[in-house]
């Protein structure tokens, strides 16, 4: 009837049409060419996407189980004598992700702020196993939880050094996340 409002969808599929995904054209080619790009980019680097973060290295005896005191950082290089890779193992009196020894509460993390690399060695709180706060914008880390920020500016935790047990001694044997200042944390530095 002229003027009369239309009648509602009466059919089959009407009540899925409130559901379907809203996804505009201009939306839908660009995840088509985000994912054709990563494509594209696994093909010239194999592998190197989802990993180029991490990185396993020879094993380097650090420290002997007997010698730590928990609170008390123990400074040591890994995996290149190189400013940048400088690292603490830390016996923290609380378990911890990844921690190794009898209470899971040793662990060992880089000690440069990922964020814009000022030196955390020697700002470890052994009241709340944190790292920090970074003396440039305030980042802190929580070592019970593989480093992850609880505040500051920074966008990644610190690099988590995976840690091996063998008797009294203590190997660190890779690098859990891109440290400061490296493209590549698997191509030695030339500087430093
Ligand atoms: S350099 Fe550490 S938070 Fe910016």
């Amino acid at each position: 009837m002229p003027g009369s409002s239309l009648p509602e969808d009466s059919s089959p599929d009407a009540d899925k049409k409130g559901f379907l995904p809203c996804v505009s054209r201009r939306q839908f080619l660009f995840m088509g060419a985000a994912a054709a790009s990563l494509i594209a980019l696994e093909r010239v680097i194999p592998g190197r996407i989802l990993y180029a973060q991490s990185a396993t290295f020879e094993r380097q005896r650090i420290a002997s189980l007997s010698d730590l005191e928990e609170g008390v950082p123990v400074t040591f290089n890994y995996p290149y004598d190189h400013p940048s890779a400088l690292n603490n193992l830390i016996k923290l009196g609380a378990p911890a992700g990844g921690g190794i020894g009898p209470d899971n509460d040793i662990v060992a993390f880089n000690t440069v702020c990922p964020h814009m690399g000022f030196p955390l060695n020697g700002t470890y709180k052994p009241d709340h196993q944190m790292m920090g706060p970074c003396g440039w914008h305030l980042s802190t880390y929580d070592l019970t939880r593989h480093g992850i920020i609880v505040s500051g500016h920074a966008t990644q935790g610190l690099p988590q050094i995976t840690l091996e047990l063998e008797g009294d001694d203590i190997y660190a044997t890779g690098v859990q996340a891109l440290i400061f200042g490296f493209n590549d944390n698997e191509q030695a530095p030339t500087d430093g």
